[in-house]
């Protein structure tokens, strides 16, 4: 069965808070209600969008189109050993509540990712990714939809090509996949990545390693940061951290040797945030939207605001930090126009 409903508010649907509308949404709870769909004149004329929790979605106006949002809710054990366990997770789980049940059952792999709006189905997309760890770190395998054929296919985790922030969901099958689960295989035995920042000071003074400090310590550091969608309107990181050759990041520290670089690869990262504060933005406000004062890669609504203010915002910040540092900066945030 599907729900569909028309003109429909999106406001409480993206964590930006935009005051948006959708001409159709569809709400599917089993893979069979997509593989319906094939026969759906909304959805298979014009525009459409694939939703999770709306949490890295910039609208700029209303979807003149249909968005299918998967709503498939299990989390399964599919077989376990006594060193690993293998879930089979439905798209439409929230993340947070998916490491949040990995973490009270000992299982080790996703607790560095807690507090990550979204759901489980978002997550292969952009390879959310913190503190050191990737979802492509935990994920064996990535069931979809494919919507040229209306059929079930299944990648494993190389085939998904997996990258910062990317893999083929955003590539080739941009707009032709409708993930309906996801399989990840995690450890029972204790496995600790703490080497992030000031991460294992915070979980020393919370009493030791374990599963739960690791939680807390995280929590309690994104809380600190990024802003409550609750309370303010956000994507959390609206540009990636750019990369740029080895040479012209050794260039830059010249001028700039405060900056904060990370070698990865045969290139080098630098935090976005950084770059954004030194151009002086860090809580600049434009209207009803701004940089965030406590971490500059997140832009704001502080209510009323709209994804065309967010947007001009961006391309400022983008403009400002190249001609400061001539690095380009590569939004995170899909726009949806
Ligand atoms: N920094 C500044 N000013 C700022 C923000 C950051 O100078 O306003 C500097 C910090 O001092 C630090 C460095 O930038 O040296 C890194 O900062 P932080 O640890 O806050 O992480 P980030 O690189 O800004 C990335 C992810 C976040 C993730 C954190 C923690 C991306 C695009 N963002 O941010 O992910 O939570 O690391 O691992 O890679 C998200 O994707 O939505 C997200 C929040």
């Amino acid at each position: 069965m599907i729900e569909k409903f028309y003109t429909y508010p999106l406001q409480s649907l993206n964590t930006f808070g935009f005051d948006v509308s959708a001409r159709c949404f569809i709400k599917a709870y089993a893979t069979q209600d997509i593989l319906q769909l094939r026969d759906d004149r909304d959805f298979t004329r014009g525009k459409r969008l694939v939703m999770g929790g709306g949490s890295n979605l910039l609208f700029t106006a209303n979807f003149d189109g249909c968005i299918l949002q998967p709503l498939l809710q299990s989390i399964d054990v599919a077989d376990e050993t006594s060193e690993k366990v293998r879930l089979h997770v439905g798209a439409g789980v929230a993340w947070d509540e998916l490491v949040r049940s990995s973490v009270e059952r000992g299982w080790y792999g996703l607790e560095n990712l807690s507090f990550i709006p979204g759901t489980v189905g978002a997550s292969p997309v952009q390879n959310i990714g913190a503190y050191g760890v990737e979802a492509k770190d935990a994920i064996e395998s990535v069931e979809y939809v494919n919507l040229d054929t209306f059929t079930v296919e299944r990648l494993s985790s190389e085939q998904c090509r997996f990258g910062y922030r990317s893999s083929i969901f955003k590539q080739e099958l941009k707009g032709k996949a409708v993930i309906t689960q996801v399989t990840f295989c995690l450890s029972k035995r204790p496995r600790y990545n703490t080497s992030y920042g000031s991460l294992s000071e915070m979980v020393k003074q919370l009493g030791g390693e374990s599963l739960r400090n690791v939680r807390q310590a995280i929590v309690a550091t994104r809380s600190s940061k990024l802003p409550d969608p609750a309370e303010m309107g956000s994507a959390g990181s609206f540009f990636k951290n750019p990369f740029v050759e080895k040479s012209a990041a050794e260039e830059l520290l010249k001028t700039y040797p405060a900056m904060p670089t990370f070698t990865s690869g045969s290139g080098v990262k630098i935090p976005a945030g950084w770059l954004i504060e030194q151009c002086g933005l860090k809580g600049a406000r434009r209207g009803s939207v701004g940089v965030h004062p406590k971490q500059a890669l997140v832009l704001v609504n502080y209510g009323g605001g709209t994804g065309c203010e967010v947007l001009a915002l961006a391309y400022e910040i983008c403009r400002a930090v190249r001609d400061k540092f001539g690095v380009e900066l590569e939004m995170e945030v899909n726009v949806v126009a």
